[in-house]
């Protein structure tokens, strides 16, 4: 465990500096704060004019301390804090909890770098600044303005706002759903949510992570980070500005937005995303206590059919959807039902249900090896007692000794309803008060076992590929100060990278078309090369199907013609004679550059899905196969490549290995390459592979 992180988040001490008399202001508020939350370890205030605060004694300095400091509270105004944080380095205090605000938020970035640097210079780790300060349960520590320690649970948040996470720590009453940590990271300037993964990971007091997150710092990192993590991770992410599309020259990055690569960095990093503060919230409560769903089976137990309705059609939503269980299992279930129950999917025991057959039927499905999850519904009846139907539950559950899958309930009523839940979620058992919210907490950690094994999975990073030829080409095209390359240019960069792309040749003159045009064999394809004209078709630069030498020699004639009416003075590199490949289901595979993450990559179908109904998912790059297979799998038009409508599967397997080929590509040339498209990538039957017929590539401005 980072030695100088623990001295941070969990202090054996604490200075205050800026330590106020003043009750009211928040120099006085954290110092009251640590002594009103039990904390043990030594509270050294810091005031030069003050001797005491609280009835502890106020030093001048950090540098008057006798005793060691891990952690330093600091509270005083911006224009104070770069000394104070000499001083701290000095005294060989392990971390800031800078709480002052006025920094890179308000513009003031150098005098954060400045801050940073001095800590740094130190060996010292900086939280902030403009944080609401840290909160730890296990530690009795709440070296923060927020007003009390959360209620005690066994998930830890980390929240970039800091007013959020002070209705946190209250919402954690209310909602009685608790957190051993609550910390601020605010500004963010040196530990961030990458350090805290790794921190949260090895904290024995963590069991699931839950993150409100405005925006990344080191995305790459986060993967990683998180990718290592043995612990579930949850977020919470705020904001939808669709950045950088405006102003996107590829097919693909139009498409691109924060939001959608975000939700796919999470994805890859094994993060499960919630949909917002209500989400975040019930399910963290799921995975911090319950084990991952591992298996496809979820059973729903129920006294209600509305609910159990309700729940199915949730099911569905939040892939776990509901297959009945075999006969025997059914079998055993009609025991504990009257006759007019239902032991398929949802079993449902019916109004007459009370604390015996809640407890028999939820303690034989929840042993069965046919089931994976459990999802156990109550509507409130006035012939049962929800708090008796809960301990019924409980003991079923306790008494098959079953750890390794999980159990949701969801209890439908009243105050007593509401009871009965809290002394479920005190006892271990996740409770929810309307059953969609059941199921999707299942959903969840169905989700974070699936996550869980896609982790695993290795990306290939040792594909045979042409670096020379490749920077070769874009060393080109520096040198004529472009940064867009013209077709032939990256179908050159893509064959250097294994990916297959149609044949294509350059020809610079009427006799090289015809004698190219022979040699691939008719029919081709005649294209303007010009890197002022991107728009190929728009110009009357795209000539098809041309079956022979006249075909040719008239195609290269007007098309050369239709680009100088264009735009006369486009610099022309020639046309492209290319292959005609037989048509099969496009598919568009594309890059971008992610300001938070870097290389990413895209996949979805061609033509209309793409322009009309947008039906795209991304990825960070690298992935594996696996991956690049899953990303086939979750567009809507999915069941277009299995085969639709009499048409045979196409070729997925090698599609992923292309898409994986492809992030390999945009990955390994990540430092110049801004954007590129592959579209449309035609996909053929299983087998018989696929091919790009058009690329485009963009390069970084430098
Ligand atoms: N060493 C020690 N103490 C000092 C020093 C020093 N070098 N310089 C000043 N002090 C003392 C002051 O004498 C004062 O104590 P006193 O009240 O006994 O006289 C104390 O430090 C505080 O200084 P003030 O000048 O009174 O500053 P004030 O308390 O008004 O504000 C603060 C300081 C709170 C840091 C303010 O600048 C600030 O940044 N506020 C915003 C903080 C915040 O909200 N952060 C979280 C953002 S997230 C969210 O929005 C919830």
């Amino acid at each position: 465990m980072d030695d100088v992180l623990t001295g941070l988040l969990r202090p054996k001490s604490v200075a205050i500096v800026g330590a106020s008399t003043t009750p009211g202001k928040i120099g006085h508020t954290v110092v009251k704060n640590l002594i009103e939350s039990g904390y043990q370890g030594g509270i050294y205030p810091i005031n030069p004019s003050a001797d005491e605060i609280l009835g502890l004694k106020v030093y001048k300095s950090v540098l008057d301390i006798p005793e060691p400091v891990d952690a330093a509270a600091i509270t005083v105004p911006a224009k104070f804090v770069l000394d104070v944080a000499k001083e701290c380095g000095e005294k060989g205090v392990k971390g800031l909890i800078v709480i002052t605000s006025g920094f890179s938020e308000v513009g003031e970035t150098e005098m954060e770098q400045e801050l940073v640097a001095i800590a740094h210079q130190y060996g010292m780790r900086v939280l902030g600044p403009n944080v609401v300060g840290t909160l730890s349960n296990s530690d009795n520590l709440n070296a923060s303005f927020a007003p009390f320690l959360p209620l005690d649970g066994s998930a830890s948040l980390v929240s970039q706002s800091g007013a959020l996470l002070i209705a946190i720590d209250a919402i954690t009453y209310t909602r009685r759903i608790g957190f051993d940590k609550l910390v601020s990271i605010g500004n963010m300037s040196d530990v961030n949510f990458a350090d805290m993964v790794g921190w949260l990971d090895e904290d024995e007091n963590t069991k699931c992570i839950s993150f409100y997150i405005e925006g990344l710092k080191e995305g790459r990192r986060f993967i990683d980070e998180s990718l290592k993590v043995s612990k579930p991770i949850v977020v919470l992410k705020a904001g939808v500005s669709e950045h950088g599309a405006a102003a996107a020259a590829s097919h693909t990055g139009s498409l691109a937005g924060a939001q959608k690569v975000y939700g796919a960095a999470f994805k890859q990093a094994g993060v499960i995303e919630a949909t917002d503060l209500s989400d975040l919230f019930d399910c963290t409560l799921a995975l911090s206590l319950e084990p991952p769903m591992k298996g496809e089976n979820l059973l729903i137990i129920t006294n209600g059919g509305g609910v159990g309705v309700l729940a199915t059609d949730s099911a569905e939503k939040y892939g776990v959807p509901l297959n009945f269980a075999p006969e025997s299992v059914q079998a055993e279930l009609k025991k504990h039902m009257p006759s007019f129950g239902s032991a398929k999917n949802p079993v449902d025991l019916t109004g007459m249900a009370g604390n015996d057959w809640y407890h028999d039927s939820t303690k034989f499905a929840f042993a069965h090896d046919w089931v994976d999850g459990l999802v156990v519904l109550y509507c409130e009846t006035a012939m049962t007692n929800p708090m008796e139907i809960a301990k019924s539950i409980h003991k079923a559950i306790t008494d098959t000794g079953i750890t390794h899958k999980p159990v949701t309930v969801s209890f439908v009523g009243g105050e007593r309803s509401d009871e009965a839940m809290q002394w479920l979620v005190e006892n271990g058992i996740p409770a929810y008060n309307a059953p969609d919210l059941a199921v999707r907490a299942m959903g969840a950690l169905r989700e974070y076992a699936r996550l869980e094994a896609m982790k695993a999975e290795p990306i290939q990073n040792d594909h045979k590929v042409d670096r020379d030829t490749a920077r070769e080409i874009i060393a080109k095209v520096r040198k004529d100060g472009r940064t867009g390359m013209t077709e032939i240019e990256s179908k050159k960069i893509f064959n250097a990278y294994g990916l297959p792309t149609v044949r294509t040749e350059l020809a610079t003159n009427e006799e090289e078309a015809v004698s190219m045009a022979e040699e691939i064999g008719f029919p081709v394809v005649l294209k303007i090369v010009s890197p002022d004209i991107l728009h190929k078709s728009d110009a009357g630069g795209v000539k098809v199907n041309i079956k022979d030498e006249a075909g040719v020699r008239e195609a290269y004639k007007t098309i050369l013609e239709n680009a100088k009416n264009y735009k006369a003075d486009a610099d022309i590199h020639g046309l492209v004679i290319q292959e005609m490949a037989p048509w099969a289901t496009e598919t568009i595979i594309g890059s971008v550059n992610d300001p938070t993450f870097g290389a990413t990559v895209m996949f979805g179908l061609g033509g209309i899905f793409v322009e009309v109904l947008k039906d795209v998912t991304f990825r960070v790059a690298p992935i594996s196969e696996k991956e690049a297979a899953a990303m086939l799998d979750e567009i809507r038009g999915a069941p277009i490549l299995d085969g639709t409508r009499g048409e045979s599967p196409r070729d997925k397997k090698a599609l992923a290995s292309v898409l994986a080929k492809y992030a390999f590509m945009i990955t390994d040339l990540a430092d110049e390459v801004a954007e590129s498209d592959a579209n449309p990538v035609l996909v053929y039957e299983e087998g018989q592979g696929v091919k790009v017929v058009d690329a485009r590539i963009i390069l970084k401005k430098k």
